[in-house]
């Protein structure tokens, strides 16, 4: 055997022995790499007479070409034989029972909020919103409340510190500074986002958040209200009582509400309502429709001619009602839960039982179920 074939035969049966791509590699190197074996016979045939030259070079480029081929059959052989190995230690078995899933729930005051939204949207009324940070006069003059009338107090307001102009701004108490956002906004330069203003007539409702500093099983610093408002020519109470009754009938899915109206006292409203549901408290469940108790569930009345002026508009050319319902208070009515502090305690496990599934959208046409 010549030492060129003697020196293939090596190198073959090393390429054909590598087990792995680093080994194959090393081969590579050692042969035809910068100063390898192969390479350095190749940079000799420049030294040589033609006649050499003409019977060495074709054996040595074959030698080359030999091992270069070797090297590349075996790269992808070892390369499709990883591919397999990792296919099958990464193969999915279809056949074993799925890990426990954590899904989101949807809090209860927001469906119940959806809720509420589609029966009043089906009625008519627009969206409205406005900031959570309000100022004096939307939440108290402007609706009525007269300055240092005890009424601010009843409120438990939570004040904010004094900005650089002295003035004290407040987290709001109520959605009903939005009714006169609404009805100024001609006057007023707002982000289109804060309310969609419009001359009257207006049917407006303004879900949100509101904040009081109280808490109990009743009452928490932050709960949730939608107001209501409606302003057109010749409206009455008629049109305030139609409009409750049919969206809590709506709203509890069921004809056999039966609602009172007492009277009551708001600064922004003259006449001035509370509305009742009547129900069944015994047993630990609150069942609709039947029963001798009554539960408060909102403020009302008909919008009082200061606060229509003071959002410039004539109250002998419009008039109108304006509702707030307590959301979070409706949702424990409707759902069962008992404590109103829960709902905003942020327990998954509370989430989990009592919260709705995201694919369960309100849908007015079908009765909210
Ligand atoms: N803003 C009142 C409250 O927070 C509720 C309310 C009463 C709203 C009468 C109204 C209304 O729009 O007309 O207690």
């Amino acid at each position: 055997m010549t030492d060129l074939s003697q020196l293939q035969a090596g190198l073959l049966s090393r390429i054909e022995a590598a087990q792995d791509i680093a080994a194959l590699e090393a081969v590579r190197v050692e042969a035809l790499g910068k100063s390898g074996s192969i390479s350095e016979m190749l940079k000799g045939l420049g030294k040589m007479s033609p006649d050499e030259r003409r019977e060495q070079g074709p054996k040595i480029n074959g030698l080359r070409d030999a091992v270069a081929t070797a090297i590349a059959d075996k790269k992808a052989a070892l390369e499709a034989a990883e591919l397999d190995a990792k296919l099958a230690a990464e193969r999915v078995d279809l056949t074993l029972p799925p890990s426990p899933e954590r899904r989101g729930r949807v809090h209860p005051t927001m469906q119940v909020m959806d809720e509420m939204i589609a029966v009043f949207a089906d009625m008519g009324f627009a969206l409205a919103e406005g900031p959570d940070i309000e100022d004096d006069f939307h939440n108290f003059t402007a609706l009525n409340f007269p300055p240092k009338h005890p009424a601010r107090e009843m409120h438990d307001t939570f004040w904010l510190r004094e900005d650089q102009t002295g003035e004290r701004k407040l987290l709001r108490t109520h959605t009903s500074p939005v009714q006169v956002r609404v009805m100024r906004q001609g006057n007023e330069k707002l982000p289109a986002w804060i309310a969609n203003g419009q001359e009257p007539p207006i049917r407006v409702i303004v879900p949100g958040r509101v904040y009081r500093s109280d808490s109990d099983a009743t009452h928490t610093p932050m709960f949730h209200q939608l107001e209501g408002l409606v302003i057109d020519r010749n409206i009455h109470m008629g049109h305030l009582k139609w409009t409750l009754d049919a969206f809590t009938r709506r709203f509890f899915e069921t004809d056999a509400v039966v609602t009172r109206f007492r009277p009551h006292h708001f600064p922004f409203t003259e006449p001035s309502c509370e509305m009742d549901v009547q129900c069944d408290r015994s047993g630990g469940s609150v069942k609709i429709g039947q029963g001798s108790d009554w539960l408060e569930i909102l403020g009302g009345g008909m919008v009082h001619p200061n606060v229509l002026r003071n959002c410039g508009l004539d109250p002998d050319e419009w008039q109108g009602f304006a509702f707030g319902l307590g959301v979070d208070r409706l949702g424990m009515l409707k759902y069962g839960m008992p404590d109103l502090r829960d709902m905003f305690g942020s327990d998954v496990r509370w989430l989990e039982h009592w919260g709705f599934s995201a694919f369960q959208a309100p849908n007015p046409a079908t009765g909210l179920s």
